[in-house]
């Protein structure tokens, strides 16, 4: 007899939340034993005055800090080795990240770089990192990628053309300080992007084959906040409320999806990356709509009560209408949010992108998550999908 599947919930030791938590960093990285601090962020957020209002809190705190601040978004092995070099020469014993997904993925990687010595390779898939690295405190700005909470990092293998996905609790950060107040000064089309981003997450990880008993109220939670509130978010970018709402979302988000796992939306999403340069929450946004209408007859109960969660059809509607609702839904919010079609945002002509069509699919598949959709895909299928996106 086949053993019953058994599930697996890893988070971070500590996450705080609410209006001026990152207040509370220099406690946090004494809590986890830090001196001397590496803070990892990018250029925009240095330009937006949070990163240097966490060094002057950590220095009043008597804690040394140096600053890697060439995180580029969506980031590459480069960017992982510059900051690496930068631990280095700082002999810096805790890191901090400061950003988006980027910059967070980025500092998850310089630290366990500090006790795995291989080339970054080696840490694609799943649980290929022998040995437990510096700890990690991640305060977001987006909200966003969930990264603070996961266990994943993406870094782009610029040579090959490849996004590697490498997924091991030796990623995961000891603590999160999750304040809403910094994501205040987001930009309507990265509000919209991360947001869209966020909702697939919990999506994904309601409807995936590892879906579980403990990802399951989290990812609901996600999505109905973000129903909720991404709309307001984004038309009014310094409501607390919504913004507050947005930021809870995309954490939870992150603990289910990482528990659980994405599936075919993220899976094509990577080649849209490496190839068109399109962002990573762009790139999800573009293909939600049209993959759920496609993954819906394998787990239309599940989709149905997305449906209901997002609150656009009722209790009482079957769940062949509450599905055609939700693709409906899905695609006025990207009207609403002004995400643009896939071909609007490719910069390419379709006759540049269709002979990679095939190339595109195997890529995906590849990354291991469509292996994880309710409906399992064939090449072909996913390069209609493709199709129909654009
Ligand atoms: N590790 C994970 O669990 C996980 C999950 C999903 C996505 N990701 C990865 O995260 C990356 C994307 O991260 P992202 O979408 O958060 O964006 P990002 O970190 O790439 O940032 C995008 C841009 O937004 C700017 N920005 C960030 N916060 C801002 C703020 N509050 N106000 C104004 N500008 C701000 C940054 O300076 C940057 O220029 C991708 O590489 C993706 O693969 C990781
Ligand atoms: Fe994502």
């Amino acid at each position: 007899m086949e053993s019953p599947p058994t599930h697996r919930f890893d988070a971070p030791a500590c996450v705080q939340h609410g209006a001026g938590v990152r207040a509370q960093l220099p406690e946090r990285v004494r809590e986890f034993g830090g001196t001397r601090v590496l803070l990892v962020t990018d250029p925009g957020i240095v330009k937006l005055g949070v990163a240097g209002e966490a060094v002057a809190a950590l220095e009043r705190a008597g804690i040394a800090v140096a600053v890697f601040d060439g995180v580029q978004p969506d980031p590459t092995d480069a960017n992982v080795a510059q900051g690496f070099e930068a631990l280095r020469a700082h002999r810096a014993d805790l890191v901090v990240a400061l950003g988006g997904g980027s910059p967070i993925d980025v500092a998850k990687v310089v630290a366990i770089r500090a006790a795995n010595p291989e080339p970054l390779p080696a840490f694609m898939g799943l649980h290929k990192i022998a040995h437990p690295g510096l700890p990690v405190i991640a305060m977001p700005t987006t909200a966003g990628t969930g990264s603070e909470v996961t266990k994943v990092a993406v870094i782009t293998d610029v040579g090959r053309r490849v996004k590697m996905m490498m997924l091991s609790a030796r990623l995961l950060p000891r603590a999160a300080l999750v304040d809403y107040e910094l994501s205040l000064g987001m930009p309507k089309p990265l509000t919209a992007a991360v947001g869209v981003d966020t909702l697939t997450h919990g999506i994904e990880a309601y409807v995936s084959r590892k879906a579980n008993a403990l990802t399951d109220p989290l990812a609901l939670q996600c999505i109905e906040l973000t129903a909720r509130h991404l709309r307001q978010a984004w038309a009014e970018p310094s409501n607390r409320e919504a913004r507050e709402g947005m930021m809870l979302a995309a954490t939870l988000g992150g603990l289910a999806f990482s528990n659980s796992s994405v599936a075919l939306v993220h899976g094509m999403s990577r080649p849209l990356g490496t190839l068109l340069h399109l962002p990573h929450g762009l790139s999800n946004a573009v293909l939600l709509p049209a993959v759920t209408r496609y993954s819906i007859p394998a787990a239309s109960e599940r989709y149905a009560a997305v449906a209901r969660t997002v609150r656009c059809a009722a209790p009482e509607t079957s769940a062949p209408a509450a599905c055609a609702a939700l693709v409906e839904w899905l695609e006025a919010l990207n009207r609403t949010l002004e995400i643009p079609r896939l071909s609007e945002c490719a910069r390419q002509p379709w006759s540049r992108v269709e002979p990679e069509l095939l190339k595109m699919a195997q890529d995906a598949l590849a990354s291991g998550s469509p292996a994880q959709n309710p409906r399992l895909p064939t090449p072909e299928e996913i390069a209609q999908l493709y199709r129909e996106a654009w």
